[in-house]
């Protein structure tokens, strides 16, 4: 199993059997809130039928058509459709089928773009410390985590650096919304581009809110400090939105929302409701072309899938994001923001709570750890919601909130109510 203690699982699972708007139910049938819209993913809730509907007529009329040499035309229009959720200019996209491959395509074409640019000596690649890009070598590589990097070490991509995480609670404990402090930390990147010269580094990833790590939320001024300094040196800089974009900060990307335009994004998660295994990677129409321009007739860029635009997938993406468009959900997510925040908040002074943190509908409570256990305090703070028919997720001590869009005041009001409940039973 994924990311998972498999013999404790195996011991006492946790078995999921259907799943409706808000809820999941297990195989026991008890009733469970989705405080986390799946695993970030589920923003329109569950068992939309319009999703199920066009998944479905799809089956039966194309299950598959291959994207070598070949294609089928909902592609182009699952991409037209991506491309109009976009910032403005970052209207080309290719089609993936999970964050991790988004970001390996987005690794591979920032190279490809300086390589078309005569640049090809610029390989260097630099993520951030407690950065998640998923589990190719490439995501492994620029991401920040050590237990996912440690085991395969020796076979990381050998041109990468890391900028310093952004997490400060000294300064930043409690921020609603973005932390004041830490803007600064972005002239790292000054500090990398001295040591090893801005020709040899192609490309700067980071997510703009980093989730998998505990919502690390930007301080105020640091991205716009990236895309400055990423900007001055011709580095490209990606931003990792398979998170953030589809509404979880109440616009349709992060970038819209900070209203800073990266030159590639990395998308997955929302772009399908996750109701098929889809992602794309967005780029902006200069690096597109650069890319087709430089190439000597026949294959302009040597990279794809199977299922690349799989047509179940494009299904379920162009029913998707007419739900998203339809129902305001992002619009909706902007609106409950206030009442999310000042709920999360709610739990400052509870047993345990160091911080509370949020923006958007995403949280993070973090709670002291154990001093003997580590992440042992979330751990049992996970099983009881769940026990007590609530979703939430943990990453070491942080706990993390992030439901579907859909959810209704009094259901945020649940979800942190019973955590502060679940916390007072905790030691
Ligand atoms: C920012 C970010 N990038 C990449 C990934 C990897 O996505 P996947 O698990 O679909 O490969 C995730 C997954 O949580 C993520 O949060």
């Amino acid at each position: 199993m994924p990311f998972t203690a498999n013999r404790q699982f195996k011991e006492q699972p946790r078995l999921l059997a259907k799943a409706k708007g808000m809820h999941y139910t297990t195989v026991d049938g008890q009733q469970v809130l989705d405080g986390t819209a799946g695993l970030w993913c589920v923003n329109a809730g569950h068992g939309r039928q319009e999703i199920i509907d066009a998944i479905s007529r799809q089956a039966a009329e194309l299950d598959y058509a291959p994207s070598f040499q070949l294609g089928h035309s909902d592609s182009f229009t699952a991409a037209t459709a991506v491309a109009k959720m976009m910032p403005a200019g970052m209207d080309r996209i290719f089609f993936t089928n999970s964050g991790s491959e988004s970001v390996d395509t987005a690794l591979k074409i920032a190279l490809a773009y300086h390589r078309a640019r005569g640049e090809g000596q610029r390989t260097r690649l630099i993520g951030r410390e407690r950065g998640y890009h998923g589990v190719g070598f490439g995501g492994i590589s620029v991401g920040g985590i050590s237990p996912n990097r440690k085991t395969f070490s020796g076979a990381l991509l050998p041109a990468v650096d890391h900028l310093p995480h952004t997490h400060d609670l000294s300064k930043n404990a409690h921020s609603r919304g973005q932390p004041t402090h830490g803007e600064n930390l972005a002239d790292d990147l000054e500090r990398i581009i001295a040591l090893h010269d801005a020709s040899t580094i192609a490309a700067v990833i980071v997510e703009p809110l980093a989730g998998s790590t505990g919502v690390l939320v930007p301080p105020k001024g640091y991205l716009e400090k990236l895309r400055a300094i990423t900007e001055k040196h011709g580095i490209l800089l990606i931003f990792d939105e398979v998170i953030t974009a589809f509404g979880r900060l109440g616009a349709a990307t992060a970038s819209e929302y900070f209203g800073i335009t990266p030159d590639i994004m990395a998308l997955a998660k929302g772009i399908s409701n996750a109701s098929v295994p889809a992602g794309a990677v967005a780029v902006k129409r200069n690096v597109h072309d650069t890319i087709l321009a430089a190439a000597a007739n026949g294959i302009e860029f040597f990279h794809g899938y199977t299922y690349s635009a799989h047509p179940l997938a494009t299904a379920a993406i162009m029913a998707t994001l007419e739900i998203y468009e339809r129902d305001q959900l992002f619009q909706r997510a902007r609106g409950l923001s206030p009442a999310f925040e000042h709920a999360a908040h709610q739990l400052a002074n509870a047993r345990h709570v160091i911080d509370v943190r949020n923006l958007g509908l995403v949280a993070g409570i973090e709670l002291a750890p154990r001093p003997d256990a580590p992440g042992a305090r979330a751990a049992e703070v996970f099983r009881k919601c769940f026990d007590q028919g609530l979703m939430v997720r943990y990453t070491g001590d942080i706990i993390a909130i992030s439901p579907p869009l859909i959810i209704e005041e009094g259901q945020i009001g649940e979800i942190f109510g019973k955590i502060g409940e679940v916390l007072k039973t905790v030691e």
